[in-house]
């Protein structure tokens, strides 16, 4: 038996659906409020740099309006930094960030841009915000997080994910599962995330090491013919299967 695994449910596509006709609907606050409703244990909100999605007013919105927490995903810039410091959400995700992707790729180089990383969990943590890092299931990305002194780190599941055959799938599930747990034999904080769906998670959530799973494209595909509360309880049930 393990503990019971947290959702945090990602809300970015309802406003991608907003952006895509400059409308004020769907507005992702009543997204927030109903996956909360339903089980969210928290809502997952990525600003990005080219508000392609999520704009500030959105992210004001919804902390102000929450009844659980919210995980500010963002990028290591300076304008995200101040911005996460003058909100004080409860959780921050570091993530890298590129203009021409459609989805964050991979995980943070944490070993490469280990001084700027480190002075942003610094700065964030000693305003009571808890830091993740975004990082590939790779132990020396690990090793680094632990130097640079964040307590959570969220393992980049998009590989697993997207593996074209079984074999690889496995494989690429074999290294998730011993980097979780030798970060937290580090006694790092383990979450996971990006490209879960409602066929692959199981396996992910059943991980001892792993506290919580930020789940969004798949919960939001499916509210299309669901409803957004019916698909976020239909996740949360997985999570509940995985004790
Ligand atoms: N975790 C992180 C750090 C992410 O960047 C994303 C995508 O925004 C997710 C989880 C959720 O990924 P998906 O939308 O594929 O479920």
């Amino acid at each position: 038996m393990t503990k019971i695994k947290s959702l945090g449910v990602n809300i970015d596509h309802i406003a991608t659906l907003r952006q895509a006709r400059a409308t004020v609907y769907p507005d992702p606050f009543y997204a927030a409020k109903i996956a909360e409703e339903n089980g969210a244990d928290s809502i997952t909100m990525h600003l990005r740099e080219d508000r392609r999605h999520i704009q500030k007013q959105d992210v004001l919105n919804v902390f102000k309006g929450m009844e659980t927490k919210l995980n500010l995903e963002m990028a290591v810039t300076t304008e995200m930094v101040d911005f996460a410091l003058e909100l004080k959400p409860q959780d921050v995700c570091l993530v890298p960030e590129k203009r021409e992707e459609l989805t964050t790729e991979g995980g943070l180089d944490v070993v490469k841009h280990f001084t700027d990383i480190k002075k942003a969990v610094e700065q964030m943590s000693a305003a009571g915000i808890i830091v993740s890092l975004f990082i590939d299931a790779d132990k020396k990305q690990i090793e680094a997080s632990k130097e640079i002194g964040a307590p959570v780190i969220e393992i980049h599941t998009g590989h697993y994910a997207d593996a074209a055959n079984l074999t690889e799938q496995t494989h690429k599930f074999e290294k998730i599962k011993n980097t979780a747990i030798y970060a937290h034999s580090l006694g790092l904080q383990v979450n996971a995330g990006h490209g879960l769906h409602y066929h692959n998670t199981l396996a992910i959530a059943m991980l001892p090491e792993v506290v919580e799973l930020n789940i969004g494209h798949a919960i939001m595909a499916r509210a299309f013919f669901t409803g957004l509360g019916q698909a976020v309880k239909d996740m949360k049930q997985i999570l509940l299967s995985a004790r």
